[in-house]
């Protein structure tokens, strides 16, 4: 699907040199079919150097070589370079968005005639190719656009199909939610700290535990109270843990939480 498909990155940081090396180390794809452009020679150089994929200052060059586009640039600069690419997209090109809040229909209109855009929110455990990505599509973009796009996304965790509509609740649940790990990782370590461990020692049992448990889950397709009850014996440790956490309302938190960031998602998609 993929493998006969030029890709070009438009803007070669962290995360489209992420997905580049995923793709080359899960997807079997060459580096002569990968490309990217960017302001910055000195970063095309060690991109190169370390991927051996063509590389380009010129975004429009970048456009016409590829048959897969992909937007990698901050959500800010996008406007600048959909404008500088506009018409280029029409006959042909997968166009993949991973610019937060940037609609498809916005992107449509940016690029002209009938492009097929798909638009994509991943999160940064993408870097360690484990990201969980939320993708939907543009008007014009086909189911095989889709296929494309989730192949790409896969090269560096998984992905899940959406409609546009709930792209803002996936963006404050996955595109935000690290971040939430990160705080609840670093309470833990503090925790860990208080009772009695090491600090490296503590974060390193939180950070397995966590990714452990995410582990167990998925793998064995499981329920989370199921598991949850296989750790919580009557009277026993868990059981008074988890006790402290619903008096201290971490479901709640944890909803608004998610309820606050999709909130902030929609009004950002709004200003754009
Ligand atoms: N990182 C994540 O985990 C994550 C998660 C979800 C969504 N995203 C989305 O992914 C996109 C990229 O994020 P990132 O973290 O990879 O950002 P980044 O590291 O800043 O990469 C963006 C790259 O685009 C370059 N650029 C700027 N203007 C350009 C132009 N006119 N033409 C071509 N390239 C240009 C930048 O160069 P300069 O540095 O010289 O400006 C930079 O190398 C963003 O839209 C973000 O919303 C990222």
């Amino acid at each position: 699907m993929i493998r006969d498909k030029q890709i070009g990155f438009l803007g070669a940081g962290n995360m489209a040199e992420a997905i580049i090396r995923g793709l080359l180390e899960q997807s079997g794809v060459s580096p002569e079919q990968l490309g990217a452009s960017d302001p910055r020679q000195e970063r095309l150089n060690d991109l190169k150097r370390g991927s051996g994929i063509h590389v380009e200052t010129d975004n429009r060059k970048l456009v016409e070589w590829a048959d897969v586009v992909v937007l990698a640039v901050k959500p800010q600069a996008a406007a600048t370079v959909l404008e500088e690419i506009r018409n280029l997209t029409t006959s042909g090109v997968v166009f993949v968005s991973v610019a937060a809040g940037l609609t498809t229909r916005s992107i449509e209109e940016a690029l002209g005639g009938e492009s097929r855009v798909v638009r994509a929110m991943p999160n940064t455990p993408a870097l360690v190719r484990a990201g969980a990505t939320a993708l939907c599509r543009g008007q014009h973009a086909n189911a095989a656009d889709v296929a494309i796009a989730r192949a790409i996304f896969d090269a560096v965790g998984i992905s899940i199909v959406l409609d546009e509509s709930q792209i803002d609740a996936a963006t404050g649940l996955s595109g935000s939610g690290p971040a939430y790990v990160f705080l609840i990782l670093e309470a833990l370590a503090d925790a860990g700290v208080k009772v009695g461990l090491p600090r490296g020692t503590s974060l390193q049992l939180a950070a397995q535990t966590l990714m452990g448990s995410a582990k167990l889950l998925l793998e064995t397709d499981g329920d989370p109270s199921q598991l949850r009850n296989m750790v919580t014996s009557p009277g026993g440790t868990s059981l008074a843990g988890l006790q402290a956490l619903e008096e201290g309302g971490l479901r709640t938190t944890l909803s608004s939480a998610v309820e606050a960031a999709t909130q902030r998602a929609i009004e950002l998609g709004k200003e754009k």
